[in-house]
């Protein structure tokens, strides 16, 4: 779900498609260019690259493959796998980036393909598992009634929203791995974020459904006077509290388990990271309440989102968008949807800057 395209720009981008604009009673304009289906396949295509991308995560092909070049079926023998089969598998991958065929059924990992190994820093593993199991896969799968119905299908998909999903013990590890998606995702988002953010006069930070904590943490390495705590639901605390310890900051941290329409505990910062996405305004304004309401004097809150910038041009958080509807109940918005949330929890927007991936912060204040 995050920029990979670089396609979003609230201030707008080049029109790369050359579709904008229209004549007027037709459906395409001189500078359109010819119809070609295969260009409608390779799109459909998206759900096969997917599909690949999960399994050579969850065979670990990319981690065999770390110390060099293997051939398919010394792949298969590591990994389990059916020899022509994981042939085939790899074959295709080639054909998408993620691996390099020197001939033979020998394959080296690309660059690309290396982001797909475990142990490497920004590794995109968990995402390209998260994004082929049950919780995401099955809910695409009624996304046209989805649009139909103006919500979400999820109760349809998996009998209960997303984050009731996750919170079930049987889908332990599919929620762990989503914890650990939106960490790694985002770890150049927060790399930005954190550069922009001056943390003055700060003492305590909530990090609001802050998964593993990946951005509270991040802030309080680069300031060692900060104390951090994450506010996420029962399921994810522990592995806050796990990468806390990893990075060396449990004595500036803790992980608090509790629901953020309820209440949150009292910081001089909030961060509030791709949390509003997940939700529509009048849950917005609920949980934007809840930090104005225990905001210590004088402190703020730090949204970061994707923005919908101008119409007519690509833009990546319009895409997004539809993952949103297809996942949740809520939807990428654009700056003026923002704001009028904002302004109902009590809260107005100071500065606004970008983070990178095409996100951005937005810092609040209270009023
Ligand atoms: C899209 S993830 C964002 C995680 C993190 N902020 C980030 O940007 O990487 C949404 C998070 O909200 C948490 N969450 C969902 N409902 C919640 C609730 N009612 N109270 C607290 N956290 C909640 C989820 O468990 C999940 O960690």
């Amino acid at each position: 779900m995050t920029d990979v395209t670089g396609m979003n720009d609230v201030t707008g981008i080049s029109d790369v498609a050359g579709t904008t604009g229209t004549a007027k009673g037709t459906n395409v304009t001189p500078s359109d260019p010819p119809a070609d289906a295969g260009a409608v396949f390779n799109l459909l295509g998206g759900l096969v690259a997917a599909q690949v991308l999960g399994a050579l995560a969850e065979l670990h092909i990319p981690d065999h493959l770390a110390d060099g070049a293997l051939t398919a079926e010394e792949v298969a023998e590591r990994a389990g796998s059916h020899p022509q089969t994981t042939y085939r598998l790899m074959r295709a991958a080639s054909s998408l980036g993620m691996l390099d065929h020197q001939g033979q059924h020998r394959f080296r990992l690309t660059g690309l393909g290396r982001l797909l190994r475990s142990d490497v820093p920004g590794s995109m593993r968990s995402m390209a598992l998260v994004q082929t199991s049950p919780g995401h896969w099955q809910s695409w799968a009624h996304f046209t009634e989805a649009v139909r119905q103006g919500s979400t299908q999820t109760k349809k998909a998996l009998g209960m929203d997303l984050f009731e999903y996750f919170a079930r013990p049987e889908n332990s590890a599919e929620a762990a791995l989503f914890s650990q998606a939106m960490g790694n995702m985002s770890g150049l988002v927060t790399q930005g974020a954190v550069a922009a953010l001056s943390t003055a006069g700060v003492s305590t930070v909530v990090d609001v459904g802050g998964a593993h904590g990946d951005f509270v943490l991040a802030l309080m390495e680069a300031d060692p006077e900060l104390s951090g705590q994450v506010l996420d639901l029962p399921h994810a605390v522990d592995g806050a509290r796990a990468e806390a310890e990893k990075r060396g900051l449990s004595d500036r941290f803790s992980a608090v388990a509790g629901d953020f329409f309820q209440e949150v505990p009292s910081a001089d910062l909030y961060l509030v990271k791709t949390i509003l996405h997940d939700w529509d305004d009048a849950q917005c304004v609920t949980i934007l309440r809840s930090c104005r309401s225990a905001v210590n004097e004088g402190g703020r809150a730090l949204v970061v989102e994707l923005v919908v910038g101008e119409l007519g041009r690509p833009d990546f958080a319009t895409v997004s968008d539809m993952a949103m509807l297809a996942m949740t109940n809520g939807r990428e918005r654009d700056l003026t949807e923002f704001d009028a949330v904002f302004t109902a929890a009590g809260w107005r927007r100071s500065k606004t800057y970008p983070v990178g991936g095409g996100y951005f912060g937005m810092e609040l204040v209270a009023v």
